[in-house]
């Protein structure tokens, strides 16, 4: 049985994520950070299949999270409620959107290292983050494994990112391992992996070379 998905953040990259769990027969819902009553014609329009919550009850409701919201919020998240459960971050920093950089992510780390160090109990991992959602929508192959694009995927634990690769090949996608979440960083605005829709030689490929340069 496949577990069940919950995704914050109702925006561009939510509902395509929705659109694609439900292609793939996931129970999913979603919530953005408002009343589900305020999303709920959207997601029956756009993401048939999927359902609107209030984002406490997707939390709790689901095995699986996948954080859809602009990195600047996910504080307003209750870190308690995140005990044990696999949370996909598909966030990046944007700064238009989320302000100076050092004001969230210390230097030191990758930004998904600060959303594993917010989430202490939950078990992180970086995945769906460097496509765009028009690509995520438009060249996903769920049912060929031949032609596809790779999703990258760090984190820290072998069975989290394999239960993660899991899920990115049934939304239609090639996972590629990079190792861990500190690793997760060459997928950041501004860094090689980020903006790629890429076979999964030649993400291995630019992300290698690039890396070692
Ligand atoms: N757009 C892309 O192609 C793309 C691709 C990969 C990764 N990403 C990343 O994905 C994230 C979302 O991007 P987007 O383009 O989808 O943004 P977006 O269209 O602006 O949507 C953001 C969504 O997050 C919701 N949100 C904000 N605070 C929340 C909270 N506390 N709980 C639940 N939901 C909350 C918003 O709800 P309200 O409307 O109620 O505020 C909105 O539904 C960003 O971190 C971005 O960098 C985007």
């Amino acid at each position: 049985m496949k577990p069940k998905l919950g995704i914050l953040g109702a925006g561009k990259l939510g509902i395509v994520l929705a659109q694609r769990a439900v292609a793939a027969g996931y129970p999913v819902t979603i919530a953005s950070s408002k009343p589900a009553q305020s999303i709920k014609l959207t997601v029956s329009v756009l993401a048939p299949g999927a359902t609107a919550a209030d984002s406490g009850d997707v939390i709790q409701q689901s095995d699986v999270i996948i954080l859809a919201l602009p990195l600047s919020k996910f504080r307003n998240l209750d870190p308690s409620l995140f005990k044990n459960k696999l949370v996909i971050d598909a966030m990046n920093y944007w700064w238009e959107v989320d302000g100076p950089r050092d004001t969230l992510i210390p230097a030191h780390m990758s930004s998904s290292e600060a959303v594993q160090a917010y989430f202490k109990k939950a078990r992180v991992v970086k995945a769906l983050s460097h496509m765009g959602y028009h690509e995520l929508h438009d060249m996903a192959r769920p049912f060929l494994k031949t032609d596809r694009k790779a999703i990258a995927i760090a984190g820290d634990n072998q069975h989290n990112t394999s239960e993660v690769a899991t899920i990115v090949d049934d939304f239609g996608f090639d996972p590629l391992f990079i190792g861990k979440l500190a690793q997760g960083k060459v997928l950041e605005p501004g860094q090689p992996g980020f903006g790629t829709a890429l076979s999964k030689n030649a993400l291995q490929h630019r992300l290698e070379n690039k890396t070692q340069s």
